[in-house]
């Protein structure tokens, strides 16, 4: 990092508040545009038809009434839908994607067996209530519990040092963990227009995380060209791993655009959300944790079983937390996927890392009573210096910043070590903490950056923002860069025609995108002191500039990405979550009364939208700790509660007082703005934290999630 650099970040980091979102106020005056939202002419409206069964084959399917119905356009099914060129077609379904309307083949409940297209919504609705079907039923599995010694292992095992040597250690705790299915579901439904613009060209608008990804599935699917095929997102009502993929149903809204010759619009409904999208997996945990007298770890073992369905093999990070976290000479990690008939999982915020944290962190707060010590100062003690799975230095780690500030603000002097000891108001008080932690990225980005003659600064890029402010951070950083007001600055996005970015994913965008930002503001500064024959950086007067050089605009693409010290040092992010609880003793409700979440995530681009950003993941979190669960009745294989009136997330009322704080310290060699992901670590660690302080206030160690009332009294 060169001097000018290392001061930008300087005076960065004095800057407080940061600018507004740039597209605040299109959003809350319903100017911005959602994908359903689009006026196409001769658009139509597609309803998907669930299956019944959890297991089988479709034997008999009656479209006739729904094709009478009034309106209606068209009823796909596997048995009249045109073939889907990029299907591979091994019969049955080889491994993957779920190929949608390919055979009569069912592997979970709510599986699509037809879309009606209708020239209005309700028309198409109605029509799908009159389609039928027959089914060879056969006996499904829908539970992990049941079926967890049915696991296979698709991963390596890990051991470091000796195998399961907690065991042998002179305190410890060895105890199961679970937690249910997450399920998806933004504010946004998922929703798609497909049109064919000609037989061999597309245009979707459509909610994605990745409009280059998008892009190019779809054109993959449809052996088209990726440049015949326009994906328009430049809004994303909420998604947190949801849109990381091409799902079934986009498939078979171009497929049905195709047949029906007109545009079609494919919304899901809430329901359809719950078997659609995917949900972070429900998942069996095991943690030994042994230590010696005075709280070294002697060894961490940590096992999961998770679930996912016949047709794909998801499986993600649970137990690598435990390999990474903390100082321990011997750790043992094993990871098993139980294939049921169940949809497939899909990431969800802190995918892994989240489901790991709430089982390493509330097995070290057991270790804490049971060593009777401050649960901070058992994680001092077991502080990681060099990162303990590869050996590397950190680019950098100021998580022990973390604590310190966490635990001032929350007031953690005031929390006692004897659980159920502390009364406010006829409610019981408890404290509790848990930490958090992701690998930090950076991927390769183009971005266009050009300057108009009126001094208007254009930055264009094919990412999307799927709500933590990426246009906002963005016009901050060349603001700062080219010394011109945030006014002035436009930056374009949700457009696959832009020039290339990343899917919007694994909290990498900012480090991402903001460094090709960085980078190409900083080329067209060149460009402007070589025309300028100035060398000095000082302030420049950009119009005056163009105009003496008789030129309308200037300017530069740019790709960047990060070199070999990616490889030469372990980077992550870090976040330590505070909770203040309040449980009732009769009632056994819980209220978060105060949640301080702190972040150790490099320089802090916008203030404004990084806070959001952190709340937002402690109240994803909340949710996680005390209502999230989808319910599978396992005598039919189907879901009990697929809708928002039982399956309960946190409203306003549940989340009185969220604060955000942060080590804002740069990361010196993860990128040139020294800012790290915040999107996953703002959730990771939450559900220990309140779990924790849970049993701080009432002496019950809840270990299956959610915590409701009734496991309280
Ligand atoms: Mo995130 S789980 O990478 O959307």
């Amino acid at each position: 990092m060169n001097k000018h650099m290392e001061n930008k970040i300087l005076n960065k980091t004095s800057t407080l508040e940061g600018i507004s979102r740039v597209d605040g106020r299109l959003k809350v005056t319903g100017k911005a545009k959602y994908s359903a939202e689009y006026s196409v002419k001769g658009i139509t409206y597609g309803v998907l038809v669930p299956g019944t069964i959890t297991k089988g084959s479709i034997k008999t399917l009656d479209i006739k009434k729904a094709e009478g119905a009034p309106g209606v356009l068209s009823v796909i099914t596997y048995l009249n839908a045109p073939k889907v060129p990029g299907y591979q077609t091994d019969k049955p379904q080889a491994k993957g994607m779920l190929k949608i309307f390919y055979d009569e083949q069912i592997y979970f409940n709510g599986q699509p067996i037809a879309l009606v297209i209708a020239d209005s919504f309700e028309r198409a609705l109605f029509a799908a209530s009159l389609v039928t079907a027959t089914y060879n039923v056969e006996p499904h599995q829908t539970d992990l519990i049941k079926n967890r010694s049915n696991g296979f292992t698709p991963r390596k095992d890990y051991s470091r040092g000796e195998d399961d040597a907690y065991k042998n250690a002179p305190v410890k705790v060895e105890q199961e963990y679970f937690i249910p299915t997450e399920v998806h579901n933004p504010m946004e439904l998922h929703a798609i227009i497909a049109r064919w613009d000609a037989d061999d060209k597309l245009t979707v608008f459509d909610k994605t995380q990745g409009i280059k990804a998008t892009q190019k599935n779809i054109a993959q699917a449809f052996k088209l060209p990726p440049d015949n095929v326009q994906v328009t997102s430049p809004f994303v009502g909420g998604a947190f791993g949801a849109a990381l993929r091409t799902w079934p149903h986009e498939i078979a809204a171009v497929l049905a655009a195709k047949v029906v010759k007109r545009p079609v619009k494919l919304v899901l409904s809430r329901a359809d959300m719950f078997t659609s999208v995917g949900y972070r997996p429900l998942t069996w945990q095991k943690i030994g944790l042994g230590a010696t007298a005075d709280g070294k770890f002697v060894g961490i073992t940590h096992e999961a079983a998770g679930q996912t369905s016949v047709y794909e093999d998801f499986t993600e990070n649970s137990v690598n937390i435990s390999q990474l976290m903390y100082a321990s000479p011997n750790v043992t990690t094993r990871y098993k996927l139980v294939s049921l008939n169940v949809n497939t999982p899909t990431p969800m915020r802190g995918p892994g890392e989240a489901t790991g944290a709430f089982a390493l962190e509330s097995a070290i707060d057991e270790l804490s009573y049971a060593l009777n010590m401050d649960p901070i100062e058992l994680r001092l003690k077991n502080y990681a210096d060099t990162d303990p799975l590869s050996g590397k230095p950190y680019s950098s780690k100021f998580l022990n910043d973390a604590y310190k500030l966490g635990a001032d603000r929350i007031g953690w002097s005031n929390r006692n070590q004897k659980p159920g000891s502390v009364i406010e108001k006829g409610w019981l008080v408890g404290y509790g903490m848990g930490a958090g932690m992701f690998g930090a990225y950076r991927g390769s980005a183009t971005v266009l950056a050009r300057m108009m003659a009126d001094g208007t600064l254009l930055l264009q890029t094919a990412v999307t923002d799927i709500g933590p402010g990426t246009g906002t951070a963005m016009v901050s950083i060349a603001s700062d860069i080219m010394e011109i007001p945030a006014g002035k600055i436009k930056f374009d996005l949700g457009d696959s025609s832009l020039p290339p970015s990343p899917t919007q994913g694994g909290s990498s965008i900012t480090s991402t995108v903001g460094s090709a930002v960085n980078d190409a503001c900083k080329e067209l500064q060149a460009k402007f002191q070589e025309l300028n024959g100035t060398t000095e950086s000082g302030k420049m007067d950009y119009v005056q500039i163009l105009k003496k050089h008789n030129l309308q605009q200037l300017e530069v693409t740019t790709t960047s990405h990060g070199g070999p010290e990616q490889n030469k040092y372990a980077m992550y992010s870090w976040s330590v979550h505070f909770m203040k609880v309040l449980v009732h003793p009769a009632t056994g409700v819980v209220k978060v009364d105060k949640a301080v979440s702190v972040a150790d995530c490099g320089t802090i681009i916008s203030n404004k939208t990084a806070s959001s950003q952190i709340k937002g993941g402690t109240i994803m979190g909340t949710g996680m700790a005390l209502m999230e669960e989808a319910v599978i009745d396992h005598r039919y294989g189907r879901l009990i509660n697929n809708n928002f009136a039982d399956y309960h997330v946190p409203v306003q009322a549940d989340i009185p007082q969220v604060e955000a704080l942060f080590v804002n310290k740069p990361d010196p060699y993860i990128n040139p703005i020294g800012a790290k992901g915040m999107g996953e670590i703002a959730t990771i660690g939450v559900a220990a934290a309140i779990a924790n302080a849970v049993y701080n206030a009432t002496g019950k160690r809840v270990r299956d999630l959610p915590i409701t009332p009734d496991k309280l009294i």
